[in-house]
Protein backbone atom coordinates (compact mmCIF):
# COMPACT_ATOMS: atom_id res chain seq x y z
CA UNK A 1 0.00 0.00 0.00
CA UNK A 2 1.39 3.60 -0.91
CA UNK A 3 0.18 6.58 0.58
CA UNK A 4 0.07 9.98 -1.29
CA UNK A 5 -0.85 13.27 0.45
CA UNK A 6 -2.01 16.65 -1.08
CA UNK A 7 -2.48 20.04 0.41
CA UNK A 8 -3.17 23.13 -0.40
CA UNK A 9 -4.19 26.61 1.35
CA UNK A 10 -6.20 30.02 -0.06
CA UNK A 11 -7.14 33.40 0.85
CA UNK A 12 -10.88 33.53 1.44
CA UNK A 13 -11.05 37.13 -0.04
CA UNK A 14 -9.31 35.33 -3.18
CA UNK A 15 -12.58 33.35 -3.68
CA UNK A 16 -14.73 36.09 -2.35
CA UNK A 17 -13.73 38.69 -5.09
CA UNK A 18 -14.11 36.18 -7.67
CA UNK A 19 -17.85 35.22 -6.61
CA UNK A 20 -18.25 39.02 -6.62
CA UNK A 21 -16.72 39.68 -10.13
CA UNK A 22 -17.97 36.63 -11.89
CA UNK A 23 -20.80 35.38 -9.95
CA UNK A 24 -22.82 32.39 -11.39
CA UNK A 25 -20.14 31.98 -13.93
CA UNK A 26 -17.36 30.93 -10.98
CA UNK A 27 -19.62 29.19 -8.79
CA UNK A 28 -21.29 27.09 -12.21
CA UNK A 29 -17.71 26.44 -13.42
CA UNK A 30 -16.16 25.25 -9.99
CA UNK A 31 -19.00 24.06 -7.65
CA UNK A 32 -21.80 20.86 -7.73
CA UNK A 33 -25.32 22.04 -6.96
CA UNK A 34 -24.70 19.83 -3.39
CA UNK A 35 -21.84 22.22 -2.71
CA UNK A 36 -23.36 25.54 -3.74
CA UNK A 37 -26.10 24.80 -1.87
CA UNK A 38 -23.91 23.79 1.54
CA UNK A 39 -22.31 27.21 1.05
CA UNK A 40 -24.82 29.11 0.58
CA UNK A 41 -26.73 27.47 3.98
CA UNK A 42 -23.84 28.92 5.82
CA UNK A 43 -25.14 32.49 4.73
CA UNK A 44 -22.64 35.38 5.96
CA UNK A 45 -19.32 32.29 6.32
CA UNK A 46 -20.29 31.13 2.87
CA UNK A 47 -16.92 32.45 1.52
CA UNK A 48 -15.28 30.46 3.91
CA UNK A 49 -17.08 27.25 3.12
CA UNK A 50 -16.52 28.30 -0.97
CA UNK A 51 -13.06 28.84 -0.27
CA UNK A 52 -12.36 25.63 1.95
CA UNK A 53 -13.92 24.10 -1.32
CA UNK A 54 -12.00 25.21 -3.68
CA UNK A 55 -8.48 24.39 -1.45
CA UNK A 56 -9.99 21.30 -1.20
CA UNK A 57 -10.18 20.14 -4.60
CA UNK A 58 -6.79 21.41 -5.27
CA UNK A 59 -5.69 19.22 -2.60
CA UNK A 60 -7.11 16.25 -4.09
CA UNK A 61 -5.52 17.51 -7.58
CA UNK A 62 -2.33 17.30 -6.05
CA UNK A 63 -2.58 14.16 -4.24
CA UNK A 64 -3.87 12.62 -7.45
CA UNK A 65 -2.64 13.51 -10.08
CA UNK A 66 0.62 11.19 -10.41
CA UNK A 67 -1.98 8.32 -11.06
CA UNK A 68 -4.78 10.09 -13.14
CA UNK A 69 -4.67 8.69 -16.73
CA UNK A 70 -6.04 12.00 -18.39
CA UNK A 71 -5.10 14.73 -16.06
CA UNK A 72 -6.25 17.86 -18.62
CA UNK A 73 -9.66 16.16 -18.84
CA UNK A 74 -11.22 16.57 -15.29
CA UNK A 75 -12.91 19.56 -14.21
CA UNK A 76 -13.65 21.11 -11.22
CA UNK A 77 -17.08 19.79 -10.48
CA UNK A 78 -15.35 16.52 -11.03
CA UNK A 79 -13.92 16.85 -7.76
CA UNK A 80 -16.98 16.88 -5.06
CA UNK A 81 -16.81 17.86 -1.01
CA UNK A 82 -19.40 16.23 0.47
CA UNK A 83 -20.34 16.71 4.22
CA UNK A 84 -21.77 13.85 6.67
CA UNK A 85 -24.35 14.33 9.20
CA UNK A 86 -21.44 14.65 11.34
CA UNK A 87 -20.19 17.68 9.26
CA UNK A 88 -16.94 15.06 8.34
CA UNK A 89 -16.18 16.21 4.84
CA UNK A 90 -15.65 13.06 2.22
CA UNK A 91 -14.56 13.41 -1.16
CA UNK A 92 -16.49 12.39 -4.00
CA UNK A 93 -14.52 11.84 -7.61
CA UNK A 94 -16.77 12.08 -10.88
CA UNK A 95 -15.87 9.90 -14.09
CA UNK A 96 -12.64 9.71 -12.85
CA UNK A 97 -9.91 6.96 -13.93
CA UNK A 98 -7.28 6.88 -10.99
CA UNK A 99 -4.56 3.86 -11.52
CA UNK A 100 -4.66 1.89 -8.18
CA UNK A 101 -6.76 4.30 -5.86
CA UNK A 102 -8.31 2.73 -2.54
CA UNK A 103 -9.06 5.32 -0.67
CA UNK A 104 -9.10 9.11 0.43
CA UNK A 105 -9.59 11.26 3.76
CA UNK A 106 -9.46 14.88 3.68
CA UNK A 107 -9.40 17.01 6.73
CA UNK A 108 -10.16 20.98 6.36
CA UNK A 109 -10.13 24.04 8.23
CA UNK A 110 -10.79 27.61 7.84
CA UNK A 111 -10.23 30.83 9.86
CA UNK A 112 -11.64 34.45 9.42
CA UNK A 113 -8.33 34.78 6.44
CA UNK A 114 -7.59 31.47 5.00
CA UNK A 115 -9.03 28.08 4.33
CA UNK A 116 -6.58 24.94 4.22
CA UNK A 117 -7.68 21.20 2.96
CA UNK A 118 -5.56 18.28 3.69
CA UNK A 119 -5.89 14.91 1.49
CA UNK A 120 -4.82 11.51 2.17
CA UNK A 121 -4.75 8.51 -0.66
CA UNK A 122 -4.06 4.87 -0.13
CA UNK A 123 -3.11 3.12 -2.70
CA UNK A 124 -2.95 -0.67 -4.12
CA UNK A 125 -0.18 -1.57 -6.49
CA UNK A 126 -1.89 -1.96 -9.47
CA UNK A 127 -5.73 -1.61 -10.68
CA UNK A 128 -8.43 1.17 -9.70
CA UNK A 129 -10.64 0.61 -7.45
C1 LIG B 1 -16.22 20.00 14.15
C2 LIG B 1 -15.16 20.94 14.71
C3 LIG B 1 -13.90 20.15 15.01
C4 LIG B 1 -14.84 22.04 13.68
O1 LIG B 1 -13.74 22.80 14.13
P1 LIG B 1 -13.73 24.40 14.08
O2 LIG B 1 -12.46 24.85 14.67
O3 LIG B 1 -15.03 24.90 14.62
O4 LIG B 1 -13.77 24.78 12.54
P2 LIG B 1 -12.66 24.54 11.40
O5 LIG B 1 -12.70 25.72 10.50
O6 LIG B 1 -11.32 24.16 11.93
O7 LIG B 1 -13.22 23.28 10.64
C5 LIG B 1 -14.38 23.36 9.89
C6 LIG B 1 -14.41 22.11 9.06
O8 LIG B 1 -14.34 20.97 9.89
C7 LIG B 1 -14.88 19.87 9.17
N1 LIG B 1 -15.69 19.10 10.09
C8 LIG B 1 -16.87 19.43 10.64
N2 LIG B 1 -17.31 18.42 11.42
C9 LIG B 1 -16.39 17.43 11.34
C10 LIG B 1 -16.29 16.13 11.92
N3 LIG B 1 -17.23 15.63 12.71
N4 LIG B 1 -15.21 15.38 11.61
C11 LIG B 1 -14.26 15.85 10.79
N5 LIG B 1 -14.30 17.09 10.20
C12 LIG B 1 -15.36 17.86 10.50
C13 LIG B 1 -15.70 20.44 8.02
O9 LIG B 1 -15.02 20.15 6.82
C14 LIG B 1 -15.70 21.95 8.30
O10 LIG B 1 -15.64 22.75 7.13
P3 LIG B 1 -16.86 22.76 6.09
O11 LIG B 1 -18.11 22.95 6.89
O12 LIG B 1 -16.54 23.93 5.20
O13 LIG B 1 -16.81 21.44 5.37
C15 LIG B 1 -15.65 21.63 16.01
O14 LIG B 1 -16.76 22.43 15.71
C16 LIG B 1 -15.98 20.67 17.11
O15 LIG B 1 -17.04 20.09 17.20
N6 LIG B 1 -15.06 20.52 17.99
C17 LIG B 1 -15.22 19.66 19.13
C18 LIG B 1 -14.06 19.98 19.96
C19 LIG B 1 -13.93 19.05 21.10
O16 LIG B 1 -14.83 18.31 21.48
N7 LIG B 1 -12.76 19.11 21.66
C20 LIG B 1 -12.45 18.34 22.76
C21 LIG B 1 -11.74 17.07 22.35
S1 LIG B 1 -10.31 17.41 21.39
Amino acid sequence: MNIQCGTDIIEIDRIREAIETMGNRFLDRVYTPKEIAYCESKKTQKYQHYAARFAAKEAVFKAISEDLNDKYAISWKDIEIENDTQGKPHVILHGMDVTGLKSMDISISHCKAYAIAYVVVCKGEKDGI
